[in-house]
């Protein structure tokens, strides 16, 4: 989703994510915990290139191989700066100078503890080319914010909470902490910052005075409290979650999904649902969810990787597995769990069912407590039904194996072999009926317990 304009420079990022994260007091990096079921530092990255960036570093600390590895996974090699040890969010910046080389253009600052803040939110603050910029936002409890000490229209400052006198406690417009300004400025004013001050940390936000002291332009483009929101402990990163699901939820009732309890379903950041679906109460969505227009979500439904077309109906309480593909019309009842399994158009498995690797064919009906038996141990084998196909209640079909069009296996078969087209498979155990058998039986039995009285 590209939501920008034509950049007229050249632009990179530079994502911080140096920092330890010890307040999340988990043993993964803070950064890769996810928002949306996809890690925060994910999303710093996909507005950074929603931004059009052309070069993106991440700034890593050597204490986290982890996070290395999931920027060279997506960004490459060329995309790791690593800043050890951290002393301060310039010396942090700094670290990324000789990973940017002869880069030319505009720099923006973001951090990979930031997860909310979407390229439209940080466009404006690529609205001077010759100056710094830095988003703002009005703090509802400014705490431990840097203040934006304002002279007029122009910032002046940007003074840390340790060192602000009263008077700049008092100022709600806060930093938060994203920047942009010109790489040659940028580092040129970075090389001047000194670690003389209450944390003897290298602050990036000096940058702002000395670029004064220059006559550069100094300015501030204001965005949302929630969107600037960073995570710090694991309350922080539940509320980022609930911020994230609001969205989600508002922008798909916006499009036209009906949710009688939206508070009550819970999205994927990819989660695709087309208008006029019905999503019941209690619904979560994992990644890879993609719903078509007109379909019915029931309660308490569980979808990762699957697709579900026009007109099906899932649960209530079904499972649908990565490689699931609901057809037009297909019904996937109570308590059936389908992966990687397509089901053509109006084929229904209603209840109690595990469908795994394979297919079930247009039309075809799969009766309660039938069971796919797709793995062996060490493999895994496809189960074809083909299209009408009639599987009875209890079947257990052997992968690998094809039930034929039009096939009926009766309730309560162990299929082993290919049933052909048409023909009706019986694999179980002839019933017996042995007339007064029964009778019999509980006299002798209520004759045995008589006599141990
Ligand atoms: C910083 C800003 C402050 C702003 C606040 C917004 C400075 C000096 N202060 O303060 O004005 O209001 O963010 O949240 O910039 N990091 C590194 N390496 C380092 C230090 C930090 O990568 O050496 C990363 C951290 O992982 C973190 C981010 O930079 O994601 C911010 O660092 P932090 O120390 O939390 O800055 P604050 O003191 O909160
Ligand atoms: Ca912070």
């Amino acid at each position: 989703m590209t939501t920008h304009t034509q950049p007229s420079s050249k632009r990179a990022a530079i994502i911080l994510a140096a920092g330890q994260g010890t307040r999340m007091k988990s043993p993964l990096p803070k950064v890769l915990h996810p928002v949306g079921h996809r890690a925060m530092l994910d999303h710093a990255i996909d507005a950074a290139e929603a931004l059009g960036c052309e070069r993106i570093v991440v700034v890593v600390g050597s204490h986290s191989p982890e996070v290395r590895a999931h920027v060279v996974a997506r960004l490459g090699e060329d995309a790791i700066a690593v800043q050890d040890p951290p002393l301060g969010t310039g010396h942090a910046v700094r670290a990324a100078q000789g990973v940017l080389g002869d880069f030319v253009g505009q720099v923006v600052i973001t951090y990979g503890d930031v997860p909310l803040l979407k390229a439209a939110d940080i466009e404006p603050v690529f609205a001077s080319h010759d100056g710094v910029t830095v988003i703002g936002f009005e703090a509802r409890d400014p705490g431990t914010y840097g203040r934006l000490v304002m002279e007029g229209d122009t910032l002046a400052a940007i003074t840390e909470a340790k060192e602000a006198s009263e008077q700049v406690l008092a100022i709600t417009t806060c930093n938060s902490g994203v920047m942009a300004a010109p790489v040659g400025l940028l580092f040129e004013l970075l090389s001047e910052v000194t670690n003389a001050n209450a944390k003897g940390e290298y602050y990036l936000t000096d940058v702002v005075e000395l670029a004064r002291k220059r006559g550069a332009p100094t300015l501030v483009t204001m965005a949302s409290e929630d969107s600037v929101m960073g995570v710090n402990a694991q309350s922080e990163l539940a509320q980022a979650e609930a911020l994230f699901q609001s969205v989600q939820r508002d922008a798909f009732l916006a499009a036209g999904v009906t949710m009688s309890a939206p508070d009550t379903v819970h999205f994927a950041w990819d989660t695709q649902v087309g208008p006029g679906t019905v999503i019941e109460p209690f619904v979560v969505f994992g990644p890879g969810a993609r719903i078509e227009g007109g379909a019915r979500i029931r309660s308490f439904s569980h979808i990762e990787g699957a697709a579900v077309a026009s007109g099906a109906e899932v649960g209530p309480y079904a499972r649908l597995r990565p490689g699931a593909d609901l057809g037009e019309g297909s019904k996937v009842g109570n308590f059936v769990e389908v992966k990687n399994v397509r089901m053509d158009a109006g084929a229904k498995a209603n209840h109690l069912s595990y469908l795994g690797d394979g297919s079930v064919g247009a039309g075809a009906n799969i009766g309660a407590g039938t069971i796919f038996c797709n793995y062996d141990g060490f493999n895994k084998a496809q189960t074809v039904v083909g299209e009408g196909a009639f599987v009875g209640s209890n079947s257990a079909l052997v992968a690998p194996v094809t039930i034929g069009a039009g096939a009926i296996v009766g309730s309560g078969s162990v299929i082993v072999e290919d049933v052909p087209a048409d023909a009706l498979a019986l694999a179980r155990g002839r019933q017996v009926n042995k007339a007064g058998a029964g009778a019999a039986f509980r006299d002798k039995a209520k004759a045995k317990k008589e006599s141990r009285k």
